[in-house]
């Protein structure tokens, strides 16, 4: 389809009104020049196809589909080609029901705990992120079949999120709000761009020029076009010029009226309109020359497929040798989510599963027991519920307690007011554990909670919102048919408070800072050597591993080299399992302030018993820089960097140390104000001011005859390490001989040549 040839024969009218959505999910048509409408509906993790009474918050019912895994779960597997399937099988069953783009991935970074959207989103690590949604947008788009990256960017909150202003410097922007859409626009260029709700420095992301065009495009590339979250849009013709082709939904003509009147005002260049137009009609055409109706969509393959996908993820925080779980033996699954599982989180994601499979399902045949324990309704447990808990928990050799967050306690649209899970599900856990010594607890949550009962349980498998057929693979690893292999993809605090956002989360009115930076999940708690619950990385196998022999290929490279590092890891236990290798680079001398370790890289790695096989990253210039806000670029500062690779951010096993030399040399400008510190870092400055230093060490050193009280009172390097914060006007001060106006003008001009 020659797209520019079409839109050159476009209207005023038409063109403005391709820039809407004809309803809530479907584009506008051009009917007359045969331009159809296309669908587009949510996602991500399965399909939420509205046929009629359209809402997008998840409110009227959809069409019946499977609900795979959420992100909170999916990131846990670490495992890009297990995603990628995902995206695969998610694409087809577009295909199948005729959608151009899923409405996903959701990819903004895990700030707080509170983030009611948590459970959506995939971790606290921005790389991870990044590799995730990267590897699911091309296995969706592979069907052809687009993804709609969501929700560009720093929408960190529910609270507020229309009309909130996220308050973020430069520099953590590009390190940890960023680099998940922009890994995924270099390695997978989503066909699609969602535009969040909030602004970003007082600028609504749907008008923000910056954002959508200087950034987007032109820094990362990006070629489809970007959408407004549902009802993100204030200005649309400030909008079209930012770089937001599509409102959705429509505005009833309304601003398509506005975007006509600014073009007929001068105030929009019709151009710009013109490549909106193209954009959109690119995307749309790339779908409909590609669609495929009759792709078969077999939704019990998917729903078992979905069961495989949970297992993958699941994270077992603890194991005192109780799990895995004999199947000869007696055992009680107690609590309303072992019958009833919480799998998924609400609002625009929830999907109208065809089907469920509970834990108490999935356990047919073996011999298991089952007590509600509490009721999700009534967030409640009675005398009676705790006392039928309590005696199957004595009647069983082992005692498994389904707990975790109901649906009120997470959903997008609000922000949880606490990390605590429901106090009836916690003394439930309590009487269990008093009544049977191994007791395990398995998780449905979407966001980390607090475990007052940790050190009563003896084991804790955290299975997320594993999607319908969560039932099976819970089954599956407690009774060790599947190890679990599943990492955390964030940090499990100890408590609330010990988030580095808890005093400023959610702000104050619409203004909401992020004082704590790139100082995020891990970068926080390492840098403060706290004590956490369970560490970003973290997971447990029934099986153990050994890594060694680190190898770097250099010890040195330029920032313009890449070096690679290799480890040997080995299954050392007796049962098949996969391991999660993570290696994190560290900056050991730096300028500016930077996290103890960052994760750059990460595999997954499947080894039978006492098999062994190596493992190699390649690390190149990024995976050693900070964004510079002088240079407005990423910089490696010439130095030292640790490379650990490990099995959590705190299970670091073998390391090693790599120097890199930077290519380049940050600009410098010297005033009378400049401090000695910083003139003496430059090596060519340090030589001009060498002569006039030598003045000043004198004039600093005490007279001989002055005594030896005062030459103990102001050694050298007493006096060096004073001196170094003085600024260069102080010469005109202390050695006014030697420097005059004009000789530090002279010297100035010399430093600054
Ligand atoms: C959500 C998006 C969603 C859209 C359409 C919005 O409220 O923020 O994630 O895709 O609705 O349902």
């Amino acid at each position: 389809m020659d797209v520019k040839a079409l839109v050159s024969q476009m209207t005023l009218e038409e063109k403005a009104g391709l820039c809407s959505g004809l309803d809530f999910w479907h584009t506008k048509p051009v009917e007359r020049l045969g331009v159809p409408s296309v669908m587009v509906s949510d996602g991500p993790h399965g399909l939420r196809k509205q046929d009629s009474a359209a809402d997008h918050l998840g409110v009227n019912e959809s069409i019946k589909a499977v609900c795979m895994p959420a992100a909170c779960a999916t990131a846990a597997s670490f495992d890009r080609a297990l995603i990628g399937k995902m995206g695969e099988t998610i694409g087809d069953s577009c295909q199948h029901e005729q959608l151009g783009v899923v409405l996903g991935p959701a990819v903004n970074i895990k700030r707080s705990p509170l983030c009611g959207r948590n459970f959506e989103y995939f971790s606290e690590d921005p790389y991870l992120a990044g590799e995730m949604s990267a590897a699911y947008i091309n296995g969706v788009q592979s069907k052809n079949v687009g993804t709609s990256i969501k929700h560009f960017a720093a929408n960190n909150q529910e609270h507020r999120r229309m009309s909130s202003s996220s308050n973020v410097d430069e520099r953590t922007l590009r390190e940890i709000y960023f680099p998940a859409f922009e890994i995924s626009v270099r390695k997978a260029q989503p066909w699609t761009v969602m535009c969040s709700y909030n602004r970003i420095n007082g600028v609504y992301a749907s008008e923000n020029p910056w954002l959508l065009t200087d950034v987007l495009r032109k820094d990362w590339g990006f070629e489809g076009y970007v959408m407004s979250d549902w009802g993100a849009v204030s200005n649309r013709a400030a909008g079209v010029a930012a770089g937001l082709e599509l409102e959705m939904p429509g505005s009833n003509g309304i601003n398509d009226r506005k975007i006509i009147a600014a073009v007929k005002a001068g105030e929009l260049d019709e151009k710009v309109l013109d490549v909106a137009c193209e954009r959109m009609l690119n995307i749309t055409y790339r779908y409909l020359d590609n669609a495929k109706p009759e792709t078969p969509w077999d939704m019990e393959a998917d729903h078992l497929l979905s069961a495989q996908i949970a297992g993958e993820c699941m994270v077992l925080l603890k194991n005192e040798g109780v799990l895995p779980l004999n199947k000869e033996d007696a055992v009680a699954f107690i609590g309303e989510f072992a019958a009833k599982p919480r799998f998924q989180g609400g609002g625009s994601s929830h999907i109208n599963c065809f089907k469920t499979t509970s834990a108490v399902e999935a356990a047919q045949g073996l011999p298991v027991t089952y007590a509600q324990g509490y009721s999700v309704a009534d967030d409640a447990a009675t005398d009676e519920m705790i006392a039928e808990a309590v005696k199957a928990a004595r009647a069983a050799k082992v005692a498994v307690v389904f707990a975790g967050l109901p649906d009120a306690y997470e959903s997008e649209g609000y922000d949880r007011a606490h990390m605590k899970m429901p106090a009836c599900q916690n003394k439930l856990i309590e009487a269990v554990a008093e009544a049977n010594p191994n007791t395990v607890v398995v998780l449905y949550n979407g966001s980390p909670v607090e475990m007052p009962w940790l050190g009563k349980v003896k084991a804790v498998l955290e299975a997320y919102l594993g999607g319908q057929a969560v039932g099976i693979a819970t089954v599956n690893v407690l009774y060790g048919d599947v190890n679990p292999s599943g990492h955390l993809a964030e940090t499990f605090p100890v408590k609330l408070s010990d988030n580095p956002s808890y005093i400023f989360y959610g702000g104050e009115g619409n203004e909401a800072p992020y004082p704590e930076g790139i100082f995020v999940g891990y970068r926080y708690y390492d840098k403060k050597e706290m004590e956490v619950l369970f560490p970003f990385g973290h997971g447990l196998s029934y099986t153990t591993f050994a890594y060694s022999n680190l190898r770097l290929s250099a010890d040195k490279i330029t920032d313009q080299e890449t070096v690679t590092a290799t480890v040997t890891v080995t299954n050392t236990g007796d049962r098949a399992g996969k391991t999660v290798v993570q290696l994190y680079v560290g900056d050991r001398e730096s300028t500016v302030l930077r996290p103890v370790r960052e994760l750059k890289g990460f595999e997954k790695v499947e080894l039978q018993p006492g098999e062994s096989k190596d493992v190699t990253f390649t690390l190149d210039k990024r995976s050693f820089a900070y964004w510079n806000t002088q240079l407005h670029d990423w910089h490696v500062e010439t130095g030292e960097f640790t490379v650990e690779v490990g099995q959590s951010s705190r299970q670091i096993e073998v390391s090693g140390v790599v120097t890199v030399e930077s290519t380049v040399e940050l600009p410098r400008h010297y005033t009378v104000d400049s401090i000695f510190m910083d003139v003496m870092a430059d090596p060519k400055a340090a030589k001009a001011v060498g002569p006039v230093l030598a003045a000043i060490q004198e004039a600093f050193t005490p007279d001989e005859d002055t005594g030896e009280a005062s030459q103990e009172a102001v050694s050298d390097e007493m006096g060096m390490a004073m001196m170094q914060y003085m600024p260069l006007r102080g010469l005109l001060s202390f050695v006014p001989d030697k420097v005059t106006d004009d000789t530090m003008a002279e010297l100035l001009k010399t430093l600054n040549s």
